[in-house]
């Protein structure tokens, strides 16, 4: 079925992942994590999802599914469409020129283009990039950014909040003696947890997150997959990522894109180890892209 669009529910009667192609020890066993429960509802929803730069169409009929308090991979070759998608999700592609979007995205059922104000969909949807961009400021200022945007002045309110967020993103007891030191003199790995932090500093429900660790070592990398684990408790995460063993280790879900359209989504377990589409076993297996 070359062109079938599959949207998997359920893994429950699948044996457990034997996909591991260059897995390490270490890998294998975070691996081993329990998932969440595969018939959560849905957080956010795309139907029938068309995008277009201008002439180009980057998405073709995308219909997914995120569920809730989940982690959710999008995986794919470059240029398939990952980050459009993910941007399309806080309406970020709003502020690119000769950007199309027609069919429905949906947050808690309601329309995020037609019925939620675009900067309360911001607030609700945060996004972490692929290099970490904290601001030049402090870390203490860096966190209370968007609370302070958001009118939040008290003190004592601020200290919480950027206390809670810096806890929240794994980084509290390397930063709580430096909150006043310049977020730019530290590391990209606690950089980019800073800025895990900033974003959840405005209390998403949803984090969007595209190649947050690329450029990342395998030690921070560690630290931001596990911290993942632990956000989806309060927090649902849609994560864009070319690394296979991570969307293995992280994910629930998983959907996987090709030239702007969706192949296949479902259980991550199942899309490693028993893809439906001959496309997506090749991918996963590494013969392309
Ligand atoms: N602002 C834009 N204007 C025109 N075309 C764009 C724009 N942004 C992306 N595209 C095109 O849309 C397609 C999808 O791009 P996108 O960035 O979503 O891919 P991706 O899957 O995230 O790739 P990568 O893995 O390299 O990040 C590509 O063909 C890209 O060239
Ligand atoms: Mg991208």
């Amino acid at each position: 079925m070359p062109n079938a669009t599959l949207e998997r529910t359920a893994s429950a009667g699948h044996a457990p992942a034997t996909y591991m192609p260059h897995a390490q020890g270490q890998a294998a066993d975070r691996r081993m994590k329990e998932k969440a429960p595969a018939d959560a509802p849905a957080k956010m929803g795309v139907r029938g999802l068309d995008l277009y730069y201008k002439d180009f169409q980057a998405l073709k009929g995308i219909n997914l599914e995120f569920p809730k308090n989940q982690v959710t991979a999008l995986i794919g070759p470059s240029g398939c469409g990952k980050s459009t998608l993910l941007k399309s999700l806080n309406r970020m592609n709003d502020l690119v020129e000769g950007c199309r979007v027609e069919g429905e995205i949906t947050l808690d059922g309601e329309d995020a283009y037609r019925s939620i104000d675009v900067n309360s969909l911001r607030r609700r949807v945060g996004m972490v990039f692929q290099q970490p961009n904290p601001f030049p400021m402090s870390v203490y200022d860096n966190v209370a950014f968007g609370p302070r945007t958001h009118g939040i002045k008290n003190r004592a309110d601020l200290d919480e909040i950027v206390e809670q967020s810096l806890r929240d993103a794994a980084i509290w007891d390397e930063m709580k003696d430096r909150l006043k030191k310049n977020a730019l003199g530290f590391s990209g790995g606690q950089q980019q947890r800073l800025c895990i932090a900033r974003a959840l500093a405005v209390r998403p429900e949803v984090l969007l997150m595209d190649e947050a660790t690329s450029a990342l070592d395998p030690i921070s990398t560690a630290k931001i997959e596990d911290l993942v684990g632990e956000l989806k408790s309060k927090y649902t995460v849609i994560m864009v990522t070319h690394n296979m063993l991570q969307a293995l280790r992280v994910s629930d879900k998983t959907a996987f894109f090709l030239l702007g359209e969706m192949v296949e989504a479902g259980a991550t377990d199942d899309i490693f180890t028993a893809p439906v589409d001959p496309r997506t076993a090749d991918y996963v297996a590494g013969r392309f892209g």
